[in-house]
């Protein structure tokens, strides 16, 4: 019997970058269902407001067939549970990522033991990217073309234009 593997993928995405659809296509290529989605409420203070982010997201994903968009609010293994998730993908960019992510699936592991934290590595040339980084090039009118899609790069042009 074929096994139909959910595998979410949460961020604050704000906004979303190439290298996030990076890891988005391999997990596509992986597993059944992706559900790339947003979390709501974490400690960062985002540029962007939840529908902008998640009209950003929506237009990353459109040409990948098994992967959805969603946002949540509340614990993440709650959401994967309710999604029939049993996996979490998590990007790892550098050996910097490593201490806060290992954390953060040792809690997940704790708190749904059936659930799995899968790390992806991006494609080298995104190892240095963040959304942050990205946000302060923008903020210069500096070149974000080869970070992002060309609609955060027309969102990000108009928020610091505006
Ligand atoms: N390419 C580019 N940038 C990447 C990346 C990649 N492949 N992978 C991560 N990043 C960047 C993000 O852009 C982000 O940059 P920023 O800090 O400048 O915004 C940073 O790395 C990491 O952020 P992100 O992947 O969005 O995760 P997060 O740390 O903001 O969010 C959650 C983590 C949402 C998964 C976590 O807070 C959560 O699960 N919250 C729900 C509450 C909960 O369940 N808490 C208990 C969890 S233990």
């Amino acid at each position: 019997m074929s096994k139909n593997i959910t595998a979410i993928y949460p961020g604050t995405f704000d906004p979303i970058t190439l290298g996030h659809i990076d890891i988005i296509n391999r997990a596509a290529n992986i597993f059944d269902n992706v559900i790339v989605t947003l979390a709501v409420n974490t400690a960062k203070k985002p540029l962007f407001t939840l529908d902008e982010r998640l009209e950003m997201m929506h237009d990353a994903v459109d040409r990948f067939e098994n992967v959805w968009v969603a946002h949540f609010d509340g614990l993440l293994v709650d959401f994967a549970r309710s999604n029939n998730a049993c996996v979490i993908i998590r990007g790892l960019r550098a050996i910097s990522d490593f201490e806060y992510e290992f954390q953060m699936a040792l809690m997940n592991k704790k708190l749904a033991g059936e659930i799995t934290t899968v790390f992806l590595m991006p494609n080298e040339k995104y190892t240095y990217l963040n959304s942050t980084i990205v946000k302060s090039v923008a903020k210069f009118h500096g070149n974000i073309d080869a970070f992002v899609t060309k609609l955060v790069a027309a969102k990000l042009h108009q928020k610091f234009t505006a």
